[in-house]
């Protein structure tokens, strides 16, 4: 299969051209608009949906963080799409779609990705990737999963997807132990490489599980020499590509992959993914600083959810939660697990809207809290037993969030179908009255309010 390579110059051709490929100037000022979507609980917010509806406004929608362990589902005209690597600014044609060197990209997945696409007629024109992403290999995905089930035996799970994240960011901070993109370009050091790998890698499976097959490096290499015979036109330092397209004024839109509250270094750790989901992942995750990051928008839900393990202080393991699930239709996009669900905490959001510089918020899935009698909404938390001890802050921790009770208020429900609104005051008032107050709790706007799954079924304001 050959794709089209993105318009810019890629990695391949600076490799070979007998030209020198230029760096842009830093005295030309960067003109180009920039801003960031990024999940401010614990994932499926539905920031594809922000994403495709903000993609037509810029020029290329980049992904710096997480690998196939991402769900985004995006509905078009009804037509239900799910991208777990490609950008999901890929349904308008126009868009240059980044994989940036933060992503962990599993080539493979990828091309079944492109390729599920082209069948539903969907063409991924206009794709980067980055030469310096690192890959996720089959073995990733299989220590993932020894882990797991080693980690259950003794009660410590994360309830991960299984695609191979954290092994794969684990051999990223190793070094000698990984293989970025740019090295499929060249079949020597990749075959010298894999026959290496593939030998230690052996007795790292072994050292978990001894009945773990051996790896067989010449089989591995033939795959992944056929995948690069795909990808090849794609590959690039896609720092210089975004660099250059800020410098002649175009529009970046960052995609943040996984959410806040899963961030390794800003969530609920140990139960968290292995990269920086939140904004601060965009400078290391592309070589854009973060200063150029000018709106941040974060999504979050009009309830919570969470998938895998780890404390999750508003979950109703109850009716309430039952019908949530039912109505939002929650079940995970990458591996299809029930979601836990629960109350809006908002103590959690207004951390990781913090931790973020939101700029504002897009509020999601507010028709699934239609028909409930009463909400529910987590302002503070009770730590221990004591009442006396009563905090706004969140821990991202989960030690310490586990000790924790939420404290509630509660609002007035709202009935009927809200699907059709396609203005803030064609709510019903009691929707108005939430949306309003999670606005004055966290002291942002909301500019976007999603009352279904269509592009279509959403309120802009301001
Ligand atoms: P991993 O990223 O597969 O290692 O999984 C670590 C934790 O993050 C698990 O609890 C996953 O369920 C969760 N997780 C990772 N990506 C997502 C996502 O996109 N949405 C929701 N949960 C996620």
């Amino acid at each position: 299969m050959r794709l089209s390579p993105s318009p810019e110059t890629n990695f391949m051709s600076s490799l070979t051209s007998t030209t020198p490929q230029n760096a842009p100037s830093l005295s030309d000022p960067i003109t180009g608009n920039t801003t960031a979507v990024v999940g401010l609980q614990w994932g499926d917010e539905g920031k594809g949906k922000v994403i495709d509806l903000l993609a037509g406004s810029h020029d290329a929608v980049v992904r710096y963080n997480g690998g196939a362990n991402a769900g985004h589902s995006i509905v078009i005209d009804g037509q239900r799409f799910a991208l777990h690597l490609i950008p999901s600014g890929v349904f308008r044609p126009d868009t240059v779609s980044v994989i940036g060197n933060g992503v962990v990209l599993d080539p493979f997945k990828l091309i079944e990705e492109i390729e599920g696409l082209r069948e539903r007629g969907v063409e991924v024109k206009n794709l980067a990737i980055s030469s310096r992403a690192h890959l996720v290999l089959p073995y990733h995905k299989l220590e993932d999963a020894m882990l797991e089930d080693r980690l259950a035996a003794r009660g410590l799970s994360i309830g991960t997807t299984k695609r191979g994240i954290g092994p794969a960011y684990s051999d990223k901070a190793n070094r000698a132990t990984s293989l970025r993109v740019g090295d499929l370009l060249d079949t020597d050091y990749l075959r010298a490489k894999v026959a290496n790998l593939a030998e230690y890698k052996t007795d790292a499976l072994r050292s978990i599980d001894p009945s773990a097959e051996a790896i067989e490096p010449k089989r591995l290499t033939d795959a992944l020499l056929d995948a690069a015979e795909t990808l090849t036109p794609f590959i690039e330092d896609t720092a210089y590509l975004l660099h250059g397209m800020l410098r002649k004024g175009k529009s970046l839109l960052f995609e943040g992959a996984n959410a806040t509250l899963l961030d390794v270094d800003h969530g609920t750790y140990p139960f968290v993914t292995s990269s920086n989901c939140s904004v601060l992942g965009i400078p290391a995750g592309t070589g854009v600083p973060g200063a150029e990051v000018k709106q941040v928008v974060g999504v979050l839900k009009a309830y919570s959810t969470r998938v895998g393990g780890g404390p999750f202080p508003t979950e109703q393991d109850n009716e309430v939660g039952d019908q949530i699930r039912r109505q939002g239709n929650e079940y995970g996009t990458t591996t299809g697990r029930p979601r836990r669900c629960g109350w809006l905490d908002l103590v959690a959001v207004r951390y990781a809207a913090m931790v973020n510089g939101c700029t504002s918020l897009s509020l999601m899935l507010l028709d699934v809290l239609s028909g409930i009698e009463e909400l529910q909404v987590c302002t503070r938390y009770q730590i221990g037993d004591d009442p006396e001890a009563i905090t706004g802050r969140f821990f991202p921790d989960a030690n310490r969030l586990a000790g924790i009770s939420p404290l509630y208020e509660s609002l007035p429900g709202f009935h009927g179908d809200v699907t059709k609104a396609r203005s803030f005051d064609e709510l019903p008032a009691p929707a108005r009255q939430y949306i309003e107050f999670i606005e004055d709790f966290v002291g942002l706007p909301i500019s976007i309010i999603s009352v279904g799954p269509d592009r279509s079924q959403t309120i802009r304001r301001g």
